[in-house]
């Protein structure tokens, strides 16, 4: 698909605020900070199509975007979760819409589950696995902000996170990635071609 063909639909706060529940989408998940939206518009080669801060919890809401001019593909920007300097309620209200969103919705077909590449497997990226796994959903995780380790060590981070996820293997990939760089877009958009397709 061509993915700089990618424009803004809507952003909901709740499952019941999205869009129609039909056609594709492939949400990008991870940890408040982790790259999601800086990895979105390395994506579509557009700069501030997603917004992107240097303050962790920027995204607040599940943000839509359409792809190919088609309401039925659609790609997901969701709240980082673990950001720590917000107020417990808000918190727990937040993961209730995530975790809500990543159960329920139906055209869901795959999960982009993003982590930076010093800090991968956190307790909520499990979690987010197991939501995945309840619903037999791919996950394809970018170890993001690649650039900030030596080529071997980087490496070396993806032979660890391929290791300790071997049992998950049928459903789950893995790749390292740089916004900053444009580093990995490739294998990213041929995956989401993968899910996409019919
Ligand atoms: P929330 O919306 O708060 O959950 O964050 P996010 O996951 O969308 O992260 P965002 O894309 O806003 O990026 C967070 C910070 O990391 C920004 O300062 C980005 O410039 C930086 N960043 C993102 N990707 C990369 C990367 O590949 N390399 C480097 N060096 N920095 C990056
Ligand atoms: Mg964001």
């Amino acid at each position: 698909l061509n993915y700089p063909t990618a424009r803004f639909l809507i952003s909901a706060p709740t499952l019941a605020l999205c869009p129609e529940d039909t056609g594709a989408e492939i949400a990008f998940a991870g940890r408040s900070n982790a790259g999601k939206s800086s990895a979105i518009n390395a994506l579509t080669q557009q700069n501030s199509l997603a917004r992107t801060s240097r303050t962790p919890g920027r995204t607040q809401l599940i943000n839509f975007f359409t792809v190919a001019n088609d309401s039925a593909l659609r790609l997901v920007d969701l709240p980082g979760y673990g950001y720590a300097k917000v107020p417990e309620a808000v918190k727990l209200e937040w993961q209730h819409h995530l975790s809500e969103y990543l159960r329920e919705r139906y055209s869901l077909r795959g999960l982009v589950l993003l982590m930076d590449v010093r800090h991968p497997l956190t307790e909520f990226d499990q979690m987010m696995l197991g939501f995945a796994d309840q619903r037999n959903m791919p996950v394809h995780i970018l170890l993001t902000k690649a650039d900030k380790l030596k080529n071997g060590a980087a490496k070396n981070a993806l032979q660890q996170v391929r290791s300790r996820l071997r049992e998950w293997e049928d459903l789950v990939s893995v790749q390292l990635f740089s916004s900053l760089k444009r580093d990995g877009v490739d294998t990213l958009s041929r995956r989401l071609d993968q899910w996409f397709a019919p």
